[in-house]
């Protein structure tokens, strides 16, 4: 099942499939999510995502997160975090 996905703030929408790596999404749809260490040590890549599954916004590590199955849509917030 493919699924909507968000990015704010700049309001970018691609389709993803279900278990696709989210930094994998993020590239395809041209958007940037800072990274580090890619192995969920840094913190660097933090995000808040929110779907039917989870409507209020859960952060992640974007580095390790995947889109989630059974879910229509998924809505990405990006940090502007300066002092990365
Ligand atoms: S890139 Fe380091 S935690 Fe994701």
């Amino acid at each position: 099942m493919a699924v909507e996905v968000r990015f704010l703030p700049d309001d970018v929408t691609v389709m993803a499939t279900a278990g696709e790596p989210l930094l994998q999404v993020a590239r395809r749809a041209g958007v940037v999510i800072p990274t580090g260490c890619l192995i969920g040590a840094c913190y660097a890549c933090v995000v808040d995502w929110e779907s039917a599954a989870t409507p209020e916004p859960e952060t992640v590590q974007a580095c390790l997160a995947s889109i989630p199955a059974g879910v229509p849509y998924v809505t990405v917030h990006l940090y502007c975090d300066p002092a990365w």
